[in-house]
């Protein structure tokens, strides 16, 4: 999953922050390419998922006060879309990943991947006009 020009949201501090949460969710999404069923480092997928998710809460800061400023109508949906991310990631609870370690951290991979991918595409790409400067 890579971060292209397509998906700016044309401001540059959104933008290295949306390139910034990209980063992290290909290095996740390279370990399980090069990982087997039989084969994983469980400390260190989890290592960047807390990575992730402090990074997530910093940059929902950022963008929600930017926003803010900007008068955004669609704030409030948004920063709920933001939270019930964050409640996901929160409610991960690595002692409790032991059945099926290897398919659940899949799941919660494609999860994570695709969440990001489709906030970034749909929701944040509806702010747009409204940060823009003339
Ligand atoms: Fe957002």
């Amino acid at each position: 999953m890579q971060w292209d020009e397509s998906l700016s949201v044309q401001n540059e501090k959104i933008d290295s922050q949306h390139r910034q949460l990209f980063s992290l969710a290909t290095q996740l999404e390279d370990l399980f390419e090069t990982y087997s069923e039989s084969n994983y480092d469980y400390d260190e997928i989890i290592r960047i998922i807390v990575k992730l998710h402090l990074y997530t809460i910093y940059h929902f800061e950022t963008e929600e006060k930017i926003l803010e400023d900007a008068g955004y109508p669609g704030l409030i949906l948004h920063k709920k879309e933001h939270q019930r991310f964050v409640q996901f990631l929160e409610n991960i609870k690595p002692d409790e990943i032991d059945k099926d370690q290897y398919q659940t951290l899949l799941d919660l991979l494609a999860f994570v991947v695709n969440w990001i991918m489709s906030h970034v595409k749909g929701t944040d790409s509806a702010y747009v006009p409204f940060i823009t400067e003339e």
